[in-house]
């Protein structure tokens, strides 16, 4: 999105309560005012009230219910890259699968948002299950100019930011490393980091979320260790929580581009679940228990097994479990 049209719409979010004139819309994109008539005109084809009125401008009265929530993202955005261009569906495949296809000609930042996905995809080539409106669905197409072995701190520029978010939703989840956001002991969040790469250079990387906001049955075989917000006495509204993610999301991915890991990696050894923990890492077949000592300075898990020897799990084909519960 952010071509004219919304821009328009988004200039008309912003000023509610006022009639806007034509000449101030049409300076502030620096177009002709018969071309602010023909997109309002196109805003009111989809269902956007604008009322008219000669010698005041224009004056947003309601928007459509449908694409809801990408004119209510816009109007809530705060952030001055990550999210800015929305790709917004009502169902998709797999926002991440549509990110990998367009992320070649999108701009860093750009948001792909789906109410309902087809073909979640999951860690570890599992599902996701991403039905209609019972969770909040989204990819980011990144383009960090970075070495390909600082990748994986993506994964953790993301989780630190969901925590966050939800923390100024006054929600406390921690994180199950690398990417589990965890509320309750249960599951309520996973991130999926995806990247294409020449062999020395990144062309980009695709970071794709799926938060359980209302879900309230799971699969049998996830039902033990899965929830959602709902579940869990949280009502969140879906705009807010995205709103504030992406926030987040940019403060911490910059800070990690101006080699600032300290405030992600101090909020992650925070809101760790796993930290001072005896655990299982579960490598295909190969179930080990070990101690998780820390996160490391490039964001791995430092780990003591149980003859002493200490070592660094890199994020990979592992997962990690609690000795009796999920964590
Ligand atoms: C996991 O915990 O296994 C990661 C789940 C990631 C799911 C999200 S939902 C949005 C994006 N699109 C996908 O197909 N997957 C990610």
């Amino acid at each position: 999105m952010n071509n004219t049209k919304d821009l328009i719409a988004e200039i008309l979010l912003n000023n509610r309560d006022t009639y806007m004139s034509g000449e101030s819309i049409s300076e502030r994109l620096n177009i002709s005012r018969a071309s602010v008539w023909k997109h309002i005109n196109s805003l009111k084809k989809e269902g956007f009230i604008i009322e008219s009125k000669n010698g005041s401008g224009y004056k947003l009265l309601s928007t459509p219910e449908k694409n809801f929530l990408q004119y209510e993202l816009l109007q809530k955005l705060n952030t001055k890259y990550i999210g800015r261009n929305i790709h917004y569906f009502e169902t998709i495949d797999s926002t991440n699968s549509q990110a990998k296809k367009i992320a070649d000609k999108s701009r860093e930042g750009t948001l792909i948002v789906s109410d309902e996905q087809t073909k979640g995809r999951g860690r570890i080539g599992k599902t996701w299950i991403s039905k209609h409106d019972e969770g909040l669905y989204f990819s980011l197409i990144l383009k960090p100019d970075i070495p390909i072995i600082k990748a994986n701190f993506i994964t953790q520029v993301a989780g630190a930011s969901i925590i966050k978010a939800l923390k100024n939703l006054g929600i406390s989840a921690t994180i199950k490393w690398p990417n589990d956001i965890i509320l309750n002991s249960k599951k309520i969040c996973g991130i999926l980091t995806e990247m294409v790469a020449e062999i020395d250079k990144i062309s980009y990387i695709v970071v794709g979320i799926g938060i359980n906001l209302k879900a309230k049955s799971f699969d049998k075989t996830i039902q033990s260790i899965a929830s959602s917000l709902l579940n869990e006495g949280y009502t969140i509204n879906k705009v807010d929580l995205l709103v504030e993610f992406l926030k987040e999301f940019e403060y911490f991915y910059n800070e990690f581009l101006n080699y600032n890991f300290k405030p992600c990696l101090d909020l992650l050894r925070n809101n760790s679940a796993v930290i001072g923990k005896d655990i299982y890492i579960i490598n295909k077949d190969k179930k080990t228990k070990v101690h998780a000592i820390d996160i490391d300075d490039n964001a791995n898990l430092l780990i003591r097994y149980e003859n002493g020897k200490i070592d660094t799990i890199y994020t990979g084909e592992i997962s990690i479990r609690g000795l009796d519960s999920y964590i």
